[in-house]
């Protein structure tokens, strides 16, 4: 890579391997991303994607065991179904892996290790709840009752999903099992403990200096270590997960979240591993000049935040496996569904239990990815909890991946086709107005470019729309279709100027709608580029427009919205 390439490691969150992947997940953790990455490769930096199937936990084995599988049929089987989807969705990993393999079980116990020998590990007795009738303790999800912070009635034995708060499972109100609905009691037990306040000070220091991040994350989680931070178990009383390397803890795994985010460090190994460079994943963790980005979504925050850069702090230690820091943590807010029912449109959340959601490799089977990405990349929740609306999706798509995009290509296409035999030669000079709408174009292109590069691409495609508009007003007041009768050479000209354009639009697309994008240039010759850049070529050319994207027509949207209401009713 060139000097002034910048080296990029990007993550999703790694998803649970448990069930199908729903468009609030998306949302989250992975579009954002995608495009981001898209984008970063497209410039020509220096990046590295990855994610993977989050293995363990109680998630995996309470689908397990609801299911009568064992928890590797679970995984296996959801790994390669989320893999698929993901394809098909033009997620663009580098590496997709997972964190049940072995190379994962060793990395987890040597980042254990050093902490152990850098003195954050201790051992005590804690309180866990047992199951006098199942006979065993219920460890995180095992658990419910109602959070002790919030009043949340579903609040999880382990953390709240819904204020996010943190405490143990004995501090729920009645407190029950997630199983039978039985009584817990309280027992001793012995676990690992991870001594998380002994980097409250770094911790508060190294967050208080990311100048860049979204404040909404920065405060929460300054505030949140202000208020004191506690030992963590790291331990669990089960039997899927990553072997404790001590004789009395045998019959224990490591917690998930102890070697969840450590699956990141998994999977660029893996990676490099593939491309036959098997050192190559040290640049991206260990160099101070990398740009490590966590996509997530909200509910991971207080892990990304607290845990995961205390770990590495706490592995850099000594300076022979200098870990870098997370640069940022973008976490995004929540999605609900809009669903009809008795004749008005209600915002929902969504239920995995109830099916109420939007699964995405349903939706694939419906409407291909672009339209799709284009929605979902219209109403990432950035700033603000959003609603996923089938009849958003519809007026989105219509009228502005089609109405302003999809029509700007066709009509100039359909013109340079139609008249100047697909061929546009570079004009000597650029006609007037030319200039004017050219520098109009260069600044919305900045600003999409800075939007980007915050991480922000929800925004940076306002700023794309902008540009299609900009475009579409140009191509009206040049009117081909009435100077061609007078100016051939005129209107040639004009068109040769939308073409740039067009290429542009193209560039700034494609990380959104990237096989519409590759399907226009069989038909599009010339450059796509971003007219900031742009050496004007000697020609554009084409051999006839064809649509790039198809409308979305009422029936689709109703059968659509028809499935929400019956999960709503619960047939
Ligand atoms: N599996 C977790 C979830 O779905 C996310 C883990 S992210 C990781 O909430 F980085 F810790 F892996
Ligand atoms: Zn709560």
């Amino acid at each position: 890579m060139s000097e002034n390439t910048q080296r990029y490691l990007v993550t999703s969150a790694l998803p649970y391997a448990n069930g199908p992947l729903h468009v609030g997940q998306i949302s989250g953790a992975y579009l954002p991303a995608d495009i981001f990455v898209r984008y970063l490769r497209m410039r020509g930096e220096d990046v590295v994607y990855v994610c993977g199937t989050d293995d363990h936990g109680v998630p995996i084995t309470l689908t397990a065991e609801r299911e009568g599988k064992s928890p590797k049929e679970v995984v296996d089987f959801w790994w390669a179904h989320m893999k698929e989807t993901f394809d098909r969705f033009g997620i663009s990993f580098d590496n997709f892996s997972h964190t049940s393999t072995e190379i994962h079980a060793e990395n987890t116990r040597h980042f254990y290790e050093k902490l152990k020998s850098g003195g954050y590990i201790s051992e005590a007795e804690s309180k866990q709840m047992y199951s006098a009738t199942e006979g065993r303790f219920l460890p995180d999800r095992y658990v419910e009752g109602t959070c002790p912070v919030c009043g949340y009635k579903e609040a999880r034995g382990d953390q709240c999903d819904n204020c996010g708060s943190w405490y143990e499972a004995y501090e729920l109100i009645e407190p029950h099992s997630k199983i039978t609905g039985g009584p817990v009691e309280v027992r001793e037990t012995t676990h690992l403990y991870f001594d998380l306040p002994k980097f409250s000070e770094r911790l508060t220091e190294y967050i208080s200096g990311q100048e860049h991040w979204r404040t909404s994350v920065k405060n929460f989680i300054l505030g949140f270590i202000n208020a004191g931070l506690e030992k963590r178990p790291i331990t669990r009383d089960i039997s899927w997960g990553v072997p404790v390397p001590e004789p009395s803890f045998e019959d224990k795994r490591f917690y998930v979240w102890f070697d969840a985010h450590i699956g990141y460090i998994s999977s660029t190994m893996e990676w490099a591993e593939r491309i036959g460079e098997p050192d190559k994943w040290r640049e991206y963790w260990q160099e101070p000049d990398t740009k490590m980005i966590h996509f997530i979504g909200k509910d991971n925050t207080v892990f990304h935040t607290t845990m995961w850069p205390a770990q590495l702090m706490g592995v850099a230690e000594g300076g022979e496996e200098p870990y870098a820091l997370p640069y940022d943590v973008p976490a995004n807010e929540f999605m609900n569904l809009e669903v009809p029912v008795e004749g008005e449109r209600r915002a929902m959340q969504m239920s995995t239990s109830r099916n109420l959601a939007v699964w995405l490799h349903e939706a694939l089977d419906k409407f291909p990815a672009d339209p799709l990405r284009f929605y979902l990349a219209s109403t990432l929740p950035e700033t603000a909890d959003v609603n996923f609306s089938w009849r958003d999706f519809q007026g989105r798509v219509n009228s502005e991946l089609i109405g302003n995009l999809g029509n700007y290509v066709n009509r100039v296409l359909s013109f340079v086709g139609k008249y100047f035999d697909g061929e546009l030669k570079r004009p000597e000079n650029l006609p007037d107005g030319a200039l004017a709408a050219f520098s109009d174009f260069k600044e919305i292109e900045a600003r999409y470019e800075s939007r980007m590069l915050d991480e922000r691409p929800r925004e940076a495609l306002s700023e794309l729309l902008a540009m299609g508009r900009s475009a579409n007003r140009f191509f009206d007041a040049s009117a081909p279709w009435k100077t061609r009768k007078e100016d051939m050479e005129l209107t040639g000209a004009n068109l040769y100027v939308c073409c740039a354009m067009l290429g542009s639009i193209a560039y700034h697309a494609s990380p959104y709608v990237p096989d519409a994008m590759e399907r226009l240039r069989t038909f599009f010759d010339g450059p796509m580029e971003r007219i900031t850049d742009l050496d004007l070529p000697d020609s554009y050319g084409t051999s006839g427009a064809k649509p790039l994207f198809a409308r979305i027509e009422d029936e689709e949207i109703e059968a659509a919205d028809e499935k929400l209401a019956r999960a709503v009713r619960g047939e």
